[in-house]
């Protein structure tokens, strides 16, 4: 199994470039469902969750080929209308086929995604809303089963912000008889651009990106030709990486206007950020300010950032206080941050972080995305050993080539075959 050693403490220098975005490319391909003809996605990352998504389209029926960092997804012959647990298991966000195959085939047959490393993640919000649009959903031995004659227009209010959850049901309303109106919606930037790609694809959404959508369905859309956006996640995880190991580099193409609060808490520990022509300049002082965070949804401090930001904060000047307010179990990083010598205490979803010194290398591993990026980061701080991060598969979910990337930058980093 695949392993990522790192012999850290050097500043990392240059520059990198952000690819496209996970988060925003996986609704995307879920929308393909909702047309025939072809359609082709650009600026993909190649990813493992990409891959993932591309083996549900075919298992569904459609003619889908990746070519990084080109995605061309076309009508097979026949649809299957079922995204079944072995692929659904590997990957949560398989559940946005939910609301394209409803909206388009009238039933569906989905796994439910049960819970994972970081929390219970429900899907109620998406099967309410789907209801309130005249969908019949029966749970039956671990499957959403759906059907609907047609959707119509509803009025939904969400308990809570949920973002696959607001772009399911944005999915399905496109297709829907009527007026939909989506209230407390999630607002994130790929909400925004699926919106975007709806819109190209003939429905009419207004809102996407605010807490108020409007959806006017269609009765067809088209397919569509969409350059994925920057990963807004990528990018800040690249900038923390760049700050934590008391760097001078930049970011190239990191979309800054969707990294507010990243921005605003890095300048507060002290970290120049600036932007250079396309590209976001991170300076470091030696040691950064110990800064708090509470995540939030959009615009909110993006929880896929908690861990990433609290690496910066084990070896800042002074104590800091991180909260996670969106899943109940995010502070898996933090007993192998341990194990490198931070100095972290967790009360509740509250890790008080005492800044230290500096982290020593060691063999850690994580069962989470962004937990594994955080461990990357803290090898590239660590002066003295070498780090091992293992089970690398969930850094290859969501990183395209992130050893290369981190080695462009100067940093001592490879992919090697380790013992599991
Ligand atoms: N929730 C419910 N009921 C629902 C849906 C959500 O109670 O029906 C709760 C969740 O349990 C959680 C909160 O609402 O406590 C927010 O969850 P949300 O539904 O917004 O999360 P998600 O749509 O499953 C997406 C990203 C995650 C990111 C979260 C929060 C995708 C494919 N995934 O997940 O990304 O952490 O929003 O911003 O867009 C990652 O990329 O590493 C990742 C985990």
């Amino acid at each position: 199994m695949d392993a990522i050693r790192i012999r850290g403490g050097k500043p990392l220098r240059g520059q990198v470039r952000v690819s496209g975005a996970k988060n925003a490319a996986l609704p995307i391909l879920c929308a393909t469902l909702l047309s025939d003809g072809a359609s082709l996605l650009r600026n993909v990352p190649a990813l493992r969750d990409i891959d993932t998504t591309a083996a549900l389209l075919r298992f569904l029926g459609r003619d889908c080929t990746v070519d990084a960092p080109e995605v061309r997804v076309a009508a097979g012959s026949d649809v299957r209308p079922e995204a079944p647990y072995e692929l659904v298991k590997q990957m949560r966000a398989s559940v946005l086929v939910l609301g394209p195959l409803l909206a388009r085939f009238g039933r569906a047959r989905v796994s439910l995604p049960g819970g994972c490393a970081i929390g219970a993640r429900p899907i109620d919000q998406h099967l309410k809303g789907l209801e309130a649009m005249g969908a019949s959903i029966q749970l039956q031995r671990g499957y959403v089963l759906a059907e609907c004659a047609r959707l119509h227009g509803a009025e939904i209010c969400f308990d809570l912000p949920t973002v696959t959850g607001t772009e399911n049901l944005m999915m399905a309303a496109a297709l829907a008889k009527g007026r939909t109106t989506l209230v407390n919606a999630a607002r994130e930037p790929e909400v925004e651009e699926l919106g975007c790609v709806l819109n190209k694809m003939g429905a009419h959404i207004e809102g996407a990106g605010t807490d108020v959508i409007h959806i006017v369905g269609r009765d067809e859309l088209e397919p569509f030709d969409h350059a994925i956006l920057a990963d807004r996640i990528e990018a800040g995880t690249f900038m923390v990486a760049i700050a934590a190991t008391g760097g001078d580099a930049l970011v190239e193409g990191a979309p800054l206007e969707h990294l507010e609060p990243v921005v605003v808490k890095l300048r507060r520990a002290g970290i120049i950020v600036e932007r250079e022509g396309s590209a976001v300049r991170i300076a470091a002082p030696k040691r950064a300010r110990a800064t708090d965070i509470t995540t939030a949804p959009h615009p909110g401090f993006p929880t896929d950032m908690q861990a990433q930001f609290m690496v910066l904060m084990c070896t800042g000047e002074g104590e800091s206080v991180i909260t996670e307010t969106i899943f109940e179990n995010r502070f898996m990083h933090v007993p192998e941050l341990a194990r490198m010598g931070a100095d972290i205490e967790v009360r509740g979803n509250t890790a008080i972080v005492k800044g230290v010194r500096g982290l020593s290398g060691a063999s850690v591993m994580a069962t989470d995305l962004r937990a594994s990026a955080s461990l990357v980061i803290a090898g590239l701080v660590a002066s003295e050993g070498e780090t091992e991060v293992r089970r690398v598969y969930h850094l290859d979910r969501g990183y395209e080539h992130i050893e290369r990337k981190l080695a462009g930058l100067g940093g001592d980093v490879e992919r090697v075959q380790a013992g599991g």
